[in-house]
């Protein structure tokens, strides 16, 4: 047996590339400016990381737009440069230091390996490899060092799960969390560019009278909510659910918290918004609630009942800080505390995450 079987026995495939992957470590932080590969880079999220990576200046040497067959030769404009979209290969990630991926779970899987080898640092977006525990699951305002924890993907966590969990973490420093009980009110883009397509043109079919058309989700979205985001696990949560309970307990390294997650797709463009009820281990005011929600990064706190002031989808499309409302003392005790949190979850839930990781690996 060689000295390689011995140590790589029953891991990942994509492990064995971990050596490649201190190499590209080492040679992120020696450089100015970065080889960017944005996989998925037609798609609702990788749009939005084209506009992000432009906006905040990020280090970029080369930009590589990447999709699928059938995008091949359409051209996007990023900070006044057109650039034409290939399409995905195996071959396509030569030179390529960080690779952005948000084109699916089996893009992810078989393409993201490959990148790692090619030399290149993986984000990726997907769901596929979040829960796997080689893989560190970040957020930078809540667990940045676990970013270098890693074999070469750093995953981007659930964009619902990352909206709540901004709001939690301030929490969580003062006093453990016991249980979380959450319902989302999810927008139609989290479900890609094609999904929220649907929801406009059902909109101008209604008006206009005509026979509205259903295919990305189970029902018609215009005029429901669906209780039902991604698809039903035999324990009768849907799998988005599952992904807000395992997800929130790996970026806390806390396996104990209760959380009990209702999903819910509505009829609006983008950012969801969540209501959350938990339960501390300590009693907290909703004053010292405010008070630590607004002193943490990247989330705010809008809330004045007298000026009904809190955050909404409509105002909150488009920013990167998360907002937290209505919050207030639970009736069911001192220890509980209920609250309104809304983000937008093409930015903060997706691909500003996955830019501020980049920007982790780059500063380190
Ligand atoms: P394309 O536009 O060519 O289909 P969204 O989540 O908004 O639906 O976007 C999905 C992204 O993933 C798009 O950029 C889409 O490209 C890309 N994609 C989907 N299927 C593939 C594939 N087989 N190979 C490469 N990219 C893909």
């Amino acid at each position: 047996m060689r000295i390689d079987d011995i140590l790589f026995t029953n891991v990942p495939e994509w492990l064995y590339l971990k050596g490649y992957l201190y190499l590209a470590e080492v040679v992120l932080v020696n450089k100015n400016s970065y080889n960017i590969v944005v996989v998925g880079a037609t798609g609702a999220v990788g749009t939005e990381m084209l506009k992000i990576l432009n906006e905040r200046n990020f280090p970029i040497n080369e930009l590589r737009l990447l999709a699928s067959s059938r995008s091949v030769g359409k051209t996007i404009n990023c900070a006044g440069e057109n650039y034409t979209v290939k399409e995905l290969k195996h071959d396509s990630f030569k030179d390529i230091d960080i690779a952005l991926f948000s084109a699916g779970a089996a893009r992810s899987k078989e393409f993201a390996p490959t990148a790692v080898k090619s030399g290149a640092t993986v984000i990726d977006n997907s769901s596929y490899y979040r829960m796997d525990k080689d893989v560190p699951l970040v957020v930078p305002e809540i667990n940045p060092s676990d970013a270098f924890s890693g074999h070469g993907i750093i995953a981007n966590p659930n964009c619902t799960t990352i909206i709540m969990i901004m709001a939690l973490k301030p929490l969580y420093d003062y006093s453990k969390i016991k249980r979380i009980i959450v319902s989302s009110y999810q927008a139609a883009s989290g479900a890609g560019m094609k999904a929220m397509n649907e929801l406009s043109n059902q909109a101008k079919s209604w008006a206009k009278g005509d026979k509205i058309v259903v295919d990305k989700f189970p029902y018609q979205l215009l005029f429901n909510v669906i209780p039902q985001v991604d698809r039903f696990m035999p324990n009768g949560y849907t799998k988005e659910e599952m992904k807000m309970v395992n997800e929130t307990r790996k970026i806390l390294h806390d396996a104990d918290i209760k959380i009990s997650a209702t999903c819910v797709r509505v009829p609006i463009f983008r950012a969801h918004a969540e209501a959350v009820t938990i339960e501390l281990s300590d009693d907290i005011t909703p004053l010292k609630a405010k008070e630590l929600i607004g002193n943490f990064s990247g989330i705010n706190v809008a809330d004045n009942d007298n000026e009904a002031n809190y955050p909404m989808p409509l105002f909150m499309s488009g920013k990167d800080d998360c907002e937290v409302g209505r919050i207030r003392g639970d009736i069911n005790g001192k220890n509980w505390l209920s609250f309104w949190v809304v983000g937008d979850q093409l930015r903060k839930g997706a691909a500003l995450n996955a830019v501020q990781i980049a920007e982790l690996l780059i500063n380190k």
